[in-house]
């Protein structure tokens, strides 16, 4: 049979099929349309950035410039594929210095949106605008325009319906795009950025005029202040940025940024170098922050290895690790030491400057001034509690109280005994605990959790307090040594694991809600989980902009906790994405609300409550080390007392 008489099964693909395929590795979501546009934004020497956002970027995505603009020749082939003017020959592949250089961006976009280009090169000449729909153009005419490019980007997906399936939630799709919004910032501090979704104003940047000042604008003077600076110059590679001081790291990976030539960049052997910069001074479960651009030879650095172009590919690898691995831990060894020796170097502090450059670009949307500044945002509390951090009252320091003779069992070892004579409480620094049968004296009602238990333990007979905070206890097999806090917290968590998952979580009620404004990003987190939130107490509800009123929070956590807890737990959740299931995210918020509801120590706590706490325990078996590490009580046997005063 020939050839010719064969039916044909390979086909070259239609244009328009070929751009849609493209477009499924450039654009993922609207999260990378918007990085695409600011990009070239970028590229086009703009320092004014305006990104409008109508429902996650789903409906519209517009983004408006004031660089260099296109003249209309320009315009059109920017829409084709493979159209570019920043590289030009192959051996431009080794010397990029631009964000974007493959020219399929815009024909990608264009190919799954319906798209309006409206740009000027020169206001004499007039601006051209071109409309497409799906790739094909509709529309084209002359309108008047200032230098510079908007390009709106509208039903993103709208005729590819397997994709359009796959977007998520608005706030899901505006969290992806909040976040490229700050590492775009990061990138270029010299350029004000703003951002709106809704006509609401989520991001405001003035010009900055160097990273630690968009640092602060961006993530606020707590973070910024838990940072010190590092530079290194050399042949082979430059870098310059800001890192987390050996005592401020974080526990979770979120505020790490890496730059490479000026592109936001995923880079393994980089992220080991920086760890590497820490070793010995990173607690375990530990992270630092950092904000570090670093500079190398074009020639030395692949930028193009996936259509996203945040993967590189270094020539040496190992070389560029091991100088940011020992640049770095030279600098923190030398600020650790300063510090030791009382002088402040984390920073040098700079007057935060007040919103002074006017925004000059055009838009047709009213830029609301609602929301502060990221990272500014403090609590109007109200009626904040005054008591000590346990909330309720002190027991006074009394005389060492005499406990009376008790039976204490033990059924692991099969026998009992007698205590005789009386056990004065610990000569500690602590104060005595008090109140031991006294059935008069108060019992905080933190300490209330299981209510259907028994009031006193059955195998351990509380002895006293060590500074405040470990309970003693005599056992049958020697002295037990128990963790006030870490009791109490494993208790609460057991508490809500079980009562969030019946819906049945006690609530602690406010009669005037309590006021949290959070960060745009923070917002939207609490947003995503609300649910959640409102499963495990937390009635939340939106307060106008990006503050919201509690009125209910779980029992037995303070009230002027909530913030923390919703720190902690933002920072868990955002640690993981949206990668963790939702099982552990609820685990998460668990053990955030038991943290900071668990007293800090006992030291406001006397016999009959300490009682009540290793009742429970006991009780409950909770295990004498939790799977997270953390030690509820160990015991110290007899024989092994007997062995050292032996020694
Ligand atoms: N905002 C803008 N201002 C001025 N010129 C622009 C703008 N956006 C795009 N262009 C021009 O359109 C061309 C095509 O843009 P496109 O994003 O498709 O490709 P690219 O940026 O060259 O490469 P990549 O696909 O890697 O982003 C650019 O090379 C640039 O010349
Ligand atoms: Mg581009």
């Amino acid at each position: 049979m020939s050839a010719m008489t064969q039916t044909a099964k390979v086909r070259i693909l239609p244009e328009s099929l070929i751009n849609k395929i493209a477009a499924g590795e450039v654009v993922e979501r609207p999260a990378s349309v918007v990085k695409e546009l600011v990009e070239n934004s970028l590229d086009a020497g703009a320092d004014q950035i305006l990104v409008t956002l109508k429902n996650g970027g789903k409906d519209l995505i517009s983004v408006l410039d004031n660089g260099s603009g296109m003249n209309e020749t320009d315009a059109h082939h920017a829409l084709e594929r493979h159209a570019t003017s920043k590289i030009s020959e192959e051996e431009d592949l080794f010397r990029i210095h631009t964000l974007g250089f493959r020219g399929e961006a815009l024909a990608a976009i264009s190919s799954v949106s319906r798209l309006e280009l409206t740009t000027c090169s020169d206001e004499s000449k007039g601006a051209v605008k071109l409309r497409l729909n799906g790739g094909v153009l509709e529309h084209q005419g002359k309108t008047g325009f200032p230098q510079g490019t908007k390009i709106s980007v509208e039903q993103l997906f709208f005729n590819t319906p397997a994709r359009l399936k796959f977007m998520k939630s608005t706030a899901t799709e505006l969290q992806h795009i909040q976040q490229l919004m700050q590492r775009l910032a990061m990138a270029a501090p010299e350029v004000q950025f703003r951002l709106t979704h809704n006509q609401q104003m989520l991001l405001k940047l003035p010009y900055a005029t160097d990273q630690e000042e968009r640092i602060q604008q961006l993530f606020g003077e707590e973070v910024r202040d838990g940072l010190m600076k590092v530079q290194h110059q050399a042949n082979q590679l430059s870098f310059e940025g800001w890192i987390s001081l050996p005592s401020k790291t974080k526990s979770s990976r979120r505020l790490q940024y890496l730059f490479v030539n000026g592109r936001h960049v995923k880079c393994p052997a980089l992220n080991h170098g920086i760890y590497d910069g820490y070793h010995g001074l990173l607690a375990k479960g530990k992270h630092p922050a950092f904000f570090i651009k670093v500079k190398v030879a074009t020639e030395d650095v692949d930028v193009n290895v996936h259509p996203a172009k945040t993967e590189i590919r270094f020539r040496n690898s190992q070389l560029v690790h091991t100088i940011l691995a020992d640049q770095l831990s030279r600098q923190i060894h030398e600020t650790s030491g300063k510090r030791f020796f009382g002088r402040e170097v984390g920073h040098s502090p700079f007057p935060s400057r007040p919103d002074q450059t006017e925004f000059s670009l055009p838009d047709s949307l009213p830029l609301e001034e609602s929301l502060p500044k990221a990272g500014l945002g403090k609590i109007p509390t109200g009626d904040v509690r005054q008591k000590d951090l346990t909330g309720f009252p002190k027991i006074p320091v009394s005389p060492a109280p005499t406990v009376s003779t008790k039976k204490v069992s033990s059924p692991q070892i099969g026998s009992s005994f007698q205590i005789s004579g009386s056990l004065p409480s610990m000569e500690t620094t602590s104060s005595p605990i008090d109140g031991g049968e006294n059935p008069d004296l108060d019992v905080p009602e933190e300490l209330e959790l299981f209510l259907t238990l028994p009031a006193k333990p059955e195998n351990f007979r509380i002895i006293g307090m060590l500074h405040h905070r470990q309970i003693l206890m005599e056992h049958a097999e020697g002295l037990a040594v128990a963790d006030t806090h870490n009791i109490h917290k494993a208790l609460i968590e057991s508490l809500l694991a079980k009562t969030v998952e019946e819906n049945s979580v006690r609530l602690r009620e406010q009669e005037v809600p309590l006021l949290l404004e959070m960060k745009a990003q923070d917002a939207l987190i609490l947003e995503l989980h609300q649910k959640l939130l409102k499963q495990s107490g937390f009635q939340l509800d939106s307060f106008g902009g990006t503050t919201f009123s509690i009125s209910t929070f779980p029992f037995p956590l303070p009230k002027e906790k909530c913030e923390n807890v919703f720190k902690d737990f933002i920072s868990r959740v955002s640690a993981f994405g949206k990668r963790a299931h939702d099982a552990e995210i609820r685990k998460d918020l668990i053990q955030c609300i038991a943290l900071h509801a668990a007293f800090d120590n006992g030291s406001s706590l006397n016999l009959r409550a300490l009682n009540l706490l290793i009742a429970q325990m006991e009780q409950l078996e909770l295990p004498p080390l939790k799977v997270e590490g953390e030690r509820l009580w160990f015991m110290i046997p007899q024989e092994e007392i007997f062995k050292r005063l032996k020694d």
